[in-house]
């Protein structure tokens, strides 16, 4: 579901300035393939780490590969808070201070304004549970991926299920499936009181302020067709195996 390198040439213009990288549902895109062609055009590249806290490539951490990483500690994340959340990662430190200074509404001294900042200091509060939360993330990446691989046991045959590249560590933030008839597996669960969710039914494209800007159906084939056919399952450290069983077995039904 990631980025297709094979694409990115064709979409780079003289107006291009970065590669955006989007880590979805948890796995890493593919990180050489991106930063070689951003070397090649003179790009930087920042990494959307939102859904992916703790994924690597080959052991190397995800945000550690662009000039900057970029998380969310939304309660519903890997490692959530309670309340709203996030953190950039960089080894730059011109990029640093500029990130410090605008999370600020970038005031370095009291009511002196040097840029148009923001209001993004992340509350004392959620820092702290954060931390506590921050020393199980590891456990709670395996238990996700473990419960990941039962999955794709029970379903491998009937859907398309998540693929893991040789050498990528996957966190698992959704398990989505793909399958034509996305929208009847997910009334079937519904009807028996399981949720699964659509992420997400309306690309980016196609929502109000970039159609504005004039996009429209086809533009994108590839990110349009995995609108209409995935479906993300239950997914958390402690789903249970008899759950699992479960959700599969509706499913299984449903295409048979
Ligand atoms: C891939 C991705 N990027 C960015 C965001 C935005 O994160 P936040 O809501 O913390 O700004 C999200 C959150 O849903 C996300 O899933």
């Amino acid at each position: 579901f990631n980025i297709n390198p094979d694409l990115i040439e064709e979409a780079i213009t003289e107006r291009t300035k970065a590669i955006l990288a989007v880590h979805l549902y948890g796995l890493a895109a593919p990180m050489d393939r991106i930063l070689e062609i951003a070397s090649r055009h003179g790009l930087v590249v920042i990494e959307d780490c939102a859904q992916a806290f703790g994924a690597s490539i080959n052991g190397k951490k995800v945000g550690t590969f662009g000039v900057a990483g970029c998380y969310s500690f939304y309660p519903s994340k890997n490692l959530g808070g309670f309340g709203d959340g996030g953190m950039v990662v960089t080894n730059s430190d011109e990029i640093a201070s500029k990130v410090r200074l605008l999370r600020n509404h970038a005031s370095q001294k009291s009511y002196l304004h040097e840029d148009i900042g923001y209001n993004s200091r992340l509350d004392e509060i959620q820092a702290a549970l954060l931390l506590v939360r921050l020393k199980r993330i590891d456990r709670d990446n395996a238990l996700r991926a473990e419960r990941a691989r039962y999955y794709t046991k029970l379903l491998g045959s009937l859907v398309r299920c998540p693929h893991v590249p040789e050498g990528y560590s996957h966190v698992f933030h959704q398990y989505t499936i793909r399958h034509p008839e996305r929208d009847r597996i997910k009334e079937a669960l519904e009807a028996e009181g399981i949720s699964s969710v659509v992420y997400y039914p309306v690309p980016m494209h196609l929502q109000k302020p970039l159609r504005e800007l004039g996009y429209k159906e086809g533009f994108l084939p590839e990110t349009e067709r995995a609108a209409r056919e995935v479906l993300s399952l239950p997914m958390h450290p402690f789903l249970s195996q008899t759950e699992q069983d479960r959700i599969c077995e509706v499913i299984e039904r449903t295409l048979s």
